[in-house]
C-alpha cells in the first residue's frame, strides 16, 4: 500500500500536490472539466487540514513558444476557483522571485497554482526529461508532495517523479480511487469481459497480449474490428484495415478463438461524413466501396447474453465512430446492457468515458478512469513511474 495525503499532519505545511489538469480546451474555454473537479477531493482535504496548498499540472504540450499562450494555465485556475468557490492565486511563472515570494506569503488554506508545468520544456524539455535541478528547486518550495495525478503517472517527469523523491510523499484520492479500482482487475469475478473499441489494433496491441489470457471473453468491435474481420478472410471494402497488423490479428485470433467475438452485422456508408447514406449489412457482405462506421443489432444480440452473464466487465475503446449521432448505437445499446445489473464495470481511456458521457451512462459506471495514456499503459501490464516513486507505508 502506497502512503497516501491521510498519513501526513498537514497543519501549516507547503503541501506540494501534482494534479491532472490537461482538460480539453476549445476556443478559450474549457469543454470538459472532469479532471479538475476529480481533484478537488484531495485539495478540500489539504485546505480543511490547513495546509498551505501549492499546485502543480500540465496543460498540452509546449514544443515550442506558439504553444505557450494556448496552454497557459490561468484558465483553470479560474475554473478552480468558481468550484472551490474560493480564491486561487496563480503565478505566472513557473519559477523565480514571483513564485518564490507567492510561496512564503501563502496562509493556512489558500491555494496557489503554478504555471503549466510544461513551460520549462521550452528550454531542453526540462519537466519532460525529469531534469534533476529542475525538480530540487520546485521541491524546495515545499514541505511534502503528493501525487494525485492519475493521468500523467504512465510519465516520468520532474513534477511527478523527480519531486517525489525529494520530499516526504504519498498518493492523494483520485489516485488511491483509481488504483483500487484497477486492483479488483487483478482478481477480478469471472466471466471476465474485456469490451475493446477504437480505430486501431497497432494502439492496442499490448493491451490484448497481456489481457486475452486472463479474460473470459473479448468482444471486438470499432475500426479496429476491420483487421480481424479481414485477418478471418473476408472482404471488408473501404473500412479501415490495417494490413502490417493482419499477422497479429490471425494468430490471436487461432490462439484465443475461443473467446474472440467478432462483429456478425456492421452499419457501413460510402462516405466518412454524416450526411452519406447508410445501411446494416452482414459482415460478408460488404460492398467493395462502403465502409464500417458501427457494429449492427445482431451483434449486439450476440453481446448481450455474454455482458448479461459477466460480472466484471473492462472497456476501452467505443464501438463506432460515436462521434456521429448515426453512429452511436453501436455503444450506447451495449452501454445499456452493461451498466445494468450487479457487476462491476470498468472503463478506461478517454474515449470511451468521455462517450459514456455524451450519452448519459457515466454516472451508472462504477469506474470511470481519469487516466487515457495511464490506464492504457497499466492495461498492458507496464510500470507506472508516477506510482512506483511514491513511498509505501512502513
Ligand atoms: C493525458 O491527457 O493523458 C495526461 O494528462 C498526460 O498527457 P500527455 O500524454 O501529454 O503526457
Amino acid at each position: 500500500m502506497k502512503k497516501t495525503i491521510k498519513d501526513y499532519d498537514l497543519k501549516g505545511k507547503k503541501v506540494i500536490i501534482r494534479v491532472d489538469f490537461n482538460v480539453p480546451i476549445k476556443e478559450g474555454k474549457i469543454i470538459d472539466d472532469t479532471r479538475i473537479k476529480e481533484s478537488l477531493e484531495t485539495i478540500h482535504y489539504a485546505i480543511e487540514h490547513d495546509a498551505k496548498v501549492i499546485l502543480l499540472a500540465h496543460l498540452g504540450r509546449v514544443k515550442e513558444k506558439s504553444d505557450l499562450e494556448k496552454n497557459n494555465l490561468e484558465i483553470v485556475a479560474h475554473r478552480l476557483s468558481d468550484l472551490l468557490e474560493k480564491e486561487i492565486l496563480f503565478s505566472k511563472k513557473t519559477r523565480g522571485e514571483g513564485l518564490e515570494e507567492a510561496v512564503q506569503n501563502l496562509e493556512e488554506q489558500e491555494v496557489l497554482l503554478i504555471q503549466n508545468t510544461r513551460y520549462e520544456d521550452l528550454d531542453g524539455q526540462k519537466e519532460s526529461k525529469n531534469d534533476k535541478d529542475l525538480a530540487s528547486y520546485w521541491a524546495s518550495l515545499g514541505d511534502l508532495f503528493i501525487n494525485d495525478a492519475f493521468g500523467t503517472v504512465h510519465r516520468s517527469h520532474a513534477s511527478n517523479v523527480g519531486i517525489a523523491k525529494l520530499l516526504p510523499n504519498g498518493v492523494g484520492f483520485l489516485i488511491e480511487k483509481e488504483l483500487n479500482a484497477l486492483k479488483t482487475l487483478d482478481q477480478p469475478k469471472k466471466p471476465y469481459t474485456l469490451i475493446l473499441g477504437g480505430a486501431k489494433v497497432s494502439d492496442k496491441i499490448g493491451v490484448i497480449e497481456n489481457l486475452l489470457p486472463k479474460v473470459d471473453h473479448v468482444l471486438i468491435g470499432g475500426g479496429m474490428a476491420f483487421t480481424f474481420l479481414k485477418a478471418k478472410g473476408l472482404e471488408v471494402g473501404k473500412s479501415l484495415v490495417e494490413e502490417d497488423k493482419i499477422e497479429f490479428c490471425k494468430e490471436m485470433l487461432e490462439k484465443y478463438e475461443e473467446k474472440i467475438v467478432l462483429p456478425v452485422d456492421v452499419n457501413v456508408t460510402t462516405e466518412f461524413d454524416e450526411n452519406a447514406k447508410n445501411h446494416v449489412v452482414a459482415v460478408d457482405e460488404i460492398e467493395e466501396d462502403e465502409m464500417g462506421m458501427d457494429i449492427g443489432p445482431k451483434t449486439i444480440d450476440l453481446y448481450r447474453p455474454i455482458l448479461t452473464e459477466s460480472k466484471t466487465i473492462l472497456w476501452n475503446g467505443p464501438l463506432g465512430v460515436y462521434e456521429m449521432k448515426k453512429y452511436q448505437k453501436g455503444t450506447k445499446d451495449t452501454l445499456s446492457i452493461a451498466v445494468r445489473g450487479n457487476r462491476r464495470l470498468i472503463l478506461g481511456g478517454g474515449d470511451i468515458v468521455a462517450a459514456a458521457k455524451e450519452l448519459g451512462f457515466l454516472h451508472r459506471v462504477k469506474h470511470a478512469s481519469t487516466g487515457g495514456g495511464a490506464m492504457l499503459e497499466y492495461l498492458e501490464g507496464r510500470d507506472l513511474p508516477g506510482i512506483d516513486a511514491i513511498s509505501e507505508e512502513e
